[in-house]
């Protein structure tokens, strides 16, 4: 049975997919989420489906590297097996990532290699792409370019705004990030196409 940590920023609806996916026959369960925001809600959540949460502020600390040393300790202390980061927003220096090479995965809203970094959605519309979606890839230490996982696709439609737009990209969010963990969890790292 593998461990899984997931660290969230927000709301969490992507967290909470995976922690109600996680069940059964399912080879991995959750052991900790963490953020970096105490006020995310997506911890309280998190808690009342039993799963021991952490928060660490990273506005307490004056670097990345101080705030990443206090984040490892309760995540190194949980053992996981696979990080999952679901709508984690802090960009985690090079020394963070390599410790979890091969087992940390992200959810990007995007069809990456298309639009990495923030503000994908209204990126997408302005290049009047036909297609957007979501991208769950391994996490390396260059920004939103590790190997691909999986992808969904949605057609950007007339009238179509960020807003509107990333609410229907979510949706398959939901979908693609429960069915790529399982699979990875499993040791199949084939991308899953959605
Ligand atoms: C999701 O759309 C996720 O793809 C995005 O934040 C949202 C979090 O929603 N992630 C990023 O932009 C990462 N750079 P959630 O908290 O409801 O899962």
């Amino acid at each position: 049975m593998k461990r899984v940590a997931i660290l969230i920023s927000g709301g969490g609806s992507n967290m909470l997919r995976l922690l109600d996916s996680m069940a059964g026959d399912h080879p991995a369960r959750p052991v900790l989420v963490g953020s970096n925001d105490p006020a995310a809600s997506g911890l309280a959540k998190a808690a009342a489906q039993g799963v021991p949460t952490v928060a660490i502020d990273h506005r307490a600390f004056a670097s990345r590297t101080e705030f990443e040393a206090a984040l490892l300790e309760p995540l190194l202390a949980a053992e996981p097996d696979i990080i999952c980061l679901a709508g984690f927003m802090r960009i985690l220096t090079p020394d963070f990532t390599r410790r979890f090479a091969g087992r940390m995965l992200n959810i990007h809203p995007s069809l990456l290699p298309k639009y990495p970094g923030l503000h994908t959605h209204a990126r997408a519309i302005e290049a009047g792409d036909a297609e957007a979606g979501a991208t769950v890839h391994e996490v390396t230490a260059d920004l939103d370019a590790g190997p691909i996982l999986g992808q969904a696709r949605v057609p950007v439609l007339p009238g179509e705004t960020p807003d509107t737009l990333a609410a229907r990209v979510l949706v398959q969010e939901h979908r693609l990030y429960p069915e790529v963990l399982r699979r990875f969890a499993a040791g199949d790292r084939k991308p899953v196409l959605l």
